[in-house]
């Protein structure tokens, strides 16, 4: 016993030493490898908690956490919708890693620094907003509740949150509009159909929209295992909702509501090549945003292109199964874009210390996907608003402690690797 744990420490130290190494310190060299290594050595770390004890809480009041929320989401949702909302590809290791990730950076703490006067807001194209944590699009939001992105909206605007609607949202952007009080940013699945697609950049420009956030890392048919197997073990009646195939299911979505859909075989046709970027920045006033960006040369080429943000992200690893966090890419590409525009992230966020760490590492703002669909699931418009300010608090009470009254303050400094 003594002399296995005596190793593990040694082996523990010999990582830390490569993790600390300067020909490692390269944000491109420090990722696959290394990290995996090191999260096997983690593996020894405690259990998580038992969902039993999560499962029973009764309101979301009652939630220590946003993980919380998932469990109740579990217990509530048919096996399907909850596999929708879980699910990754082929293993789901990416899901699994965006999260994990996080666990491989540490906080450096500073002290003796008023953080008394306290400013967790941050500016995007020229909006002030409360805090940094953003809501990614999330399609099809009526699975998990009735209200679906209406709820959310509401949330948003109670907690002062940056939103963005899915394309395939089960809710117009004008009804979310009006819900949040305030006008929403845009996602776009632009479809084969460049009509269409006009159409649809058109709508948001009414909606106020202000920004189109162009969704690039998601073809058709990705390998969903873990849906497959929800679908599997759930006994109801789904051609109630689900009928028609690919036609029926955008008929189905409002924002296509009043278009002629009838040349539409994919939301995104696999020939688009950078072209369709200069053409969407030729054709809308919104600020344009790419989200889906993972590597410093496509962040390069996107600001060559005169693209006014980033979001990195993998598609909560519901795209490929790449095995590589969001946050490990946010180094290299905060590196490529040299502050032209502003970098967001999400994938794996789950809580506030995990928001300082992007922060830290460059990010402008930090999305959650998973979290707020849980939350709405589990307890409705009240618990996408527990989330909210879950992640809020735990942010709070970080930058406090580690000595970052504002989020300028939060540097690559504020993190060891
Ligand atoms: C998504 N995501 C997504 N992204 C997008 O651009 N358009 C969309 O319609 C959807 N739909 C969607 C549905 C579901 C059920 C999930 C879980 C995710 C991806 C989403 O915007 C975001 O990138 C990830 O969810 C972030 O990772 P976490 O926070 O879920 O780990």
């Amino acid at each position: 016993m003594g002399s296995s744990s005596g190793l593990a420490e040694s082996r523990r130290k010999f990582l830390r030493y490569i993790a600390l190494s300067p020909a490692l310190a390269s944000p491109v060299l420090m990722g696959g490898s290394l990290r995996k290594a090191l999260s096997l050595d983690l593996a020894g770390a405690p259990p998580e908690r038992s969902d039993s004890a999560s499962e029973s809480i009764a309101s979301a009041k009652q939630a220590l956490d946003v993980m919380e929320f998932e469990a109740v989401a579990r217990k509530k949702l048919p096996p399907g919708h909850f596999a929708y909302l879980a699910s990754g590809v082929d293993d789901d290791a990416t899901v699994r890693l965006n999260h994990e990730a996080y666990q491989h950076i540490e906080i450096r703490s500073r002290r003796l620094i008023d953080v008394e006067k306290f400013d967790s807001s941050v500016e995007l194209f020229g909006t002030r907003w409360e805090t940094p944590v953003f809501l990614c699009p999330v399609s099809s939001m009526k699975a998990f509740d009735p209200e679906g992105e209406v709820a959310v909206a509401r949330a948003a605007a109670k907690q002062h949150h940056l939103q963005m609607l899915s394309t395939v949202a089960s809710s117009s952007i004008e009804e979310v509009t009006a819900a949040r009080e305030a006008p929403v940013w845009q996602q776009l699945y632009p479809t084969n159909d460049w009509a269409v697609s006009r159409a649809l950049i058109k709508r948001a420009e009414g909606a106020g929209s202000p920004a189109l956030v162009f969704t690039v890392d998601h073809q058709e048919n990705a390998n969903n295992e873990t849906i497959a197997r929800g679908r599997r073990v759930d006994t109801r009646d789904c051609s109630l909702c689900h009928a028609g195939g690919f036609a029926g299911y955008l008929r189905r979505k409002p924002m296509f509501k009043g278009m002629d859909i009838s040349k539409v075989t994919e939301l995104y046709d696999p020939s688009f090549t950078w072209d369709f970027v200069k053409r969407l920045k030729d054709t809308t006033t919104m600020k344009l945003v790419l989200k889906g960006i993972v590597t410093h040369e496509d962040a390069e080429i996107a600001v060559e292109h005169g693209v006014d943000g980033i979001v990195i992200s993998n598609h909560g690893g519901r795209a490929e199964d790449t095995l590589r966090p969001t946050i490990e890419c946010l180094p290299e590409v905060v590196a490529a874009v040299k502050g032209k525009i502003p970098v967001l992230v999400d994938g794996g966020v789950r809580r506030g210390t995990d928001v300082f760490k992007a922060l830290a590492l460059g990010a402008t703002a930090v999305g959650v996907g998973r979290p707020q669909a849980w939350g709405l699931a589990a307890f409705g418009q009240s618990g996408v608003e527990a989330v909210l300010v879950i992640l809020r608090r735990e942010l709070e009470k970080i930058m406090r402690q580690a000595g970052t009254p504002s989020i300028r303050n939060i540097t690559r400094a504020s993190v060891a690797l």
